[in-house]
Order: C-alpha cells, then sequence, then structure tokens
C-alpha cells in the first residue's frame, strides 16, 4: 500500500497530494508518469510525476477531478493508501541545453511541465514559461513556475488574472518577436490545447514536445489502449512516450479516441455518486 502523507486543494478541482513511493522517487525522471489504482478492483490511471524526493521517498501527484475515479481520489485524506503505484513509467524528457526554451502548461498540465522547466534551467537553458488556465481560481504554482523561469507569461482565458489570453498568443508574439532565438518548445496541458500549440509553432519550425495523455490499461506496451498516430505510424504512449514531436502527431485521432469511453465513464461517475448518497444516507439514519 502507498501512504498519502499530505494532500493540497489547488483549486475546485484540482487537487495535490504526497504519497509515499520510494522506489519511484529513487529512479523518477522529469516527464515520467505512474498509474495507479485507488484500490484492488480500481480503475487504473495514469497520472504523470510532478515532483518527487528521492531521500524521502515521496511522489507528487497533481490530478483533475474529471470522472469517476479522480473524483473517488480526491475523496482520499491523508493517512488514507493507494493500493497500487506503478512507475516510473515512460521515456524522461530530453534535457539539454539547446539555448532558450519556452514551457507552456495549461490547466492541470502545468504540474508536469514544472520539473521539465526546472530540470531545463539546471541544465542552463534560457527558461520561458507560460501557463494559463480558464479563470483565476484554475490557476497553481505560479510560485513555484516562477522559481525555475527567466521569465513568466501568466493567462487566463476570462482574463481574471494575468493577461486575458489563450496561451498560444504570448506563443506567438515570442516566436515572431524572437525569431531564430527560441530552439525548443514543451506543452502540456489538453489535448487541444497541445494541437494548437503545435499548429502556432510549425510556421516557425520550432521543435515541438508534447506529453500525451492517452487512455491507458496496462502501460506496457501490451493492451493497444494508448496508441497513437505519429508520422503516420502507430506508436504506445505509454512506452514509446508519452513526449513525442508535436508537429508529427495526428491529433484528430488522439481527440476521437479520447472520447471512445465518453459514456462508460459517464455512467461509472453516476453509480459512484449514486453510492456515495446511498452512504450518507445509511450513516445519517444510523446516527439519528
Ligand atoms: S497502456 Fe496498454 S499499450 Fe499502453
Amino acid at each position: 500500500m502507498y501512504k498519502i502523507v499530505e494532500k493540497e486543494i489547488l483549486s475546485e478541482v484540482t487537487k495535490r497530494i504526497v504519497v509515499e513511493a520510494p522506489q519511484v522517487a529513487r529512479k523518477a525522471q522529469a516527464g515520467q508518469f505512474v498509474i495507479i489504482r485507488i484500490d484492488e478492483r480500481g480503475e487504473r490511471i495514469p497520472l504523470t510525476i510532478a515532483d518527487y524526493e528521492r531521500d524521502a521517498g515521496l511522489v507528487t501527484l497533481i490530478f483533475q477531478e474529471v470522472g469517476k475515479t479522480t473524483r473517488q481520489l480526491g475523496t482520499l485524506e491523508p493517512g488514507d493508501a493507494l493500493a497500487t503505484v506503478v512507475g516510473p513509467l515512460g521515456h524522461p524528457s530530453e534535457i539539454e541545453n539547446y539555448g532558450t526554451v519556452v514551457c507552456v502548461g495549461g490547466g492541470v498540465g502545468i504540474a508536469p511541465v514544472f520539473p521539465i522547466a526546472r530540470a531545463l534551467k539546471e541544465a542552463g537553458n534560457h527558461v520561458i514559461s507560460i501557463i494559463g488556465a480558464r479563470n483565476k481560481d484554475l490557476l497553481f504554482w505560479e510560485d513555484r513556475m516562477r522559481a525555475v523561469s527567466d521569465e513568466l507569461i501568466v493567462c487566463t482565458d476570462d482574463g481574471s488574472y494575468g493577461r486575458k489570453a489563450l496561451v498560444t498568443e504570448p506563443l506567438k508574439e515570442l516566436l515572431e518577436e524572437r525569431a531564430g532565438e527560441i530552439a525548443r518548445v514543451w506543452a502540456i496541458g489538453p489535448a487541444i490545447m497541445m494541437k494548437f500549440v503545435s499548429l502556432t509553432t510549425h510556421p516557425f519550425n520550432v521543435p515541438t514536445i508534447v506529453s500525451l495523455n492517452s487512455i491507458m490499461v496496462d502501460g506496457t506496451g501490451m493492451c493497444g489502449c494508448c496508441r497513437v498516430l505519429v508520422n503516420g505510424e502507430a506508436r504506445f504512449v505509454c512506452v514509446d512516450g508519452p513526449e513525442f514531436e508535436g508537429h508529427e502527431v495526428d491529433w484528430d485521432n488522439l481527440l476521437s479516441r479520447l472520447q471512445f469511453y465518453r459514456e462508460e465513464e459517464q455512467l461509472a461517475l453516476e453509480r459512484w455518486e449514486h453510492e456515495c448518497r446511498l452512504d450518507a444516507a445509511l450513516q445519517e439514519k444510523g446516527g439519528a
């Protein structure tokens, strides 16, 4: 069992947990992920490693409550435990001194882009970070991102904090104003955001690394669930990724695969919410 030692509410729907997982913490590197299960019969979900403390044997995971499993995960408290934390999985980010790089984090994607920005900064890069969310309440880790960035641009879609813009707007301006200076872009966030970041950088011919968030089951390349098309070839996010060159990803294929189980996910969420209501009613009755 993997004990939760810390929990923080970052926004209405975004939570941070720190989990005891010494074997994962010992080997984790920026860009990698774990697959967790809440209990023995639970769904397996991939979560990117947002931070790690090797000596303490701790890993930090950040998740957005979007479906049944992430909602259930959000109800756990310090002292509770996860049944499995498998990892670190996937290839680490390729960190080198490229010169000037841009790290883009959208929504919950701010969490996984943080260790990459930190590693790039430690490798000697001039790091420009752009973080964005739909509104101020969904933003988090501005201070952490500022600490590992030479320049930081903060945006919200509705203008409730920072600049009123999508992350692609300041990115395009940077590419226009500093043509030839920006060597590489990293982008992590919703698939649609990564698609548009890739479309923005494509005319400038700047390599753009995205971390794909496809549906996963086994995480070992056996089930085929996380298959994506890259450069016209089938690749598995769990073993070949999670990072790919964004200009080579078939985004429409990925976006449609992400919708495959929408109905089942909705049903599972409704069933879980129903069970929670029943439990609450029984407890109330028992206490009366
Ligand atoms: S999760 Fe099964 S092949 Fe990648």
